[in-house]
This record gives C-alpha cells, structure tokens and sequence, in this order.
C-alpha cells in the first residue's frame, strides 16, 4: 500500500468509528443477505462478535503503516478462523460486505481512491490469515 492510500484509511475510518456499532450491524446484516449460508457459523447473540471485529478493524487500521508490528496477531487470527470452519473463498464475500457498509456510512466520501485503498488494506489482511492458515492446515 502506498502511504497516501494507508492516510485515505486511517481518515475514513475515523469517520466510521464514532458509529462503529451502527456500522456492524449494517455489516452483518449485508454478509447474511448475501451469504445466508455463514449465518450458522456464528454465535447465535452477535453483540459480543459485533465489537471484536470493530476493534480488530481499527487496531489493523491504526497500524497500517507498522504492519509487521500486527503480523504476529493477524496470522493468529487467520488460525483461529480454520477452527471457526471459515474457508479461503469466504474472505472474498467478507470483503464485498466490508465495502459495501463503508459506502453506506462514508456516502460521498467513499471516493473510488478510498475504495480502492480499502480493497487494499482487507486484501493485505485477508492474504496474511489466509496464509496463516494454509500453513497450520
Ligand atoms: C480481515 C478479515 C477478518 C477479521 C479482521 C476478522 C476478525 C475477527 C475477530 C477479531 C474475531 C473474534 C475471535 C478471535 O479473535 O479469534 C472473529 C471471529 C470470527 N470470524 Fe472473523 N475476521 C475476518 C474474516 C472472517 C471471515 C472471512 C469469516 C467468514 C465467514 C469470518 C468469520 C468469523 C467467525 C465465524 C468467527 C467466530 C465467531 C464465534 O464463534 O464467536 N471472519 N473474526
């Protein structure tokens, strides 16, 4: 990522979190409608599921510029999500919803270059606990 997409990140998402909760169930209520079939990999009550992903999202963010100071943590993740029966071809469908609940809460700030810088930083995060798991597997 270059540092102007890393800034284009870091920005909107400070936009985002003050309606982190908002934003989540906007989230998963997008993956559910596309991807009924995920559903049954998660707990039942989602309030608690709901907050660790804002909080991974923004500790991932916040050190998109250091990403070898998280590394250690995200492949961690990316193993315990073979465990949670989570599957390679499941993170692409998670990105869509990712993006498409950014476009819902940044509306016109969702420029095609914070889009694309976003599709980045998921793409970055996604190969690292992908690889992760390949590797434990
Ligand atoms: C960059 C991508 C992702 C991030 C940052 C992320 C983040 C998290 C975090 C922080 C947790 C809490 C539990 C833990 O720390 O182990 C979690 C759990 C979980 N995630 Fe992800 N995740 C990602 C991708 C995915 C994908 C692609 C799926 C596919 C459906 C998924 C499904 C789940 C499930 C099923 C759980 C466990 C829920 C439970 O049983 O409590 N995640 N994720």
């Amino acid at each position: 990522m270059t540092p102007e997409q890393i800034k284009l990140v870091q920005d909107s998402f400070k936009s985002v979190a003050p309606i982190a909760a908002t934003a989540a169930d906007i989230f998963y209520g997008r993956l559910f409608e596309v991807a009924p079939q995920l559903r049954p990999l998660f707990p039942q009550d989602m309030s608690e599921q709901k907050k660790k992903l804002m909080q991974m999202i923004g500790v991932a963010v916040t050190n998109l510029h250091q990403v070898e100071t998280i590394a250690g943590a995200v492949q961690d993740l990316g193993r315990r999500h073979v465990g949670y029966g989570v599957r390679d071809e499941h993170y692409d469908i998670v990105g869509g919803a990712l993006l498409w609940t950014l476009g819902k809460g940044l509306g016109d700030a969702f420029t095609a270059d914070v889009e694309s810088a976003w599709a980045e930083a998921y793409g970055l995060l996604a190969s690292v606990m992908k690889d992760a798991a390949a590797e434990a597997a």
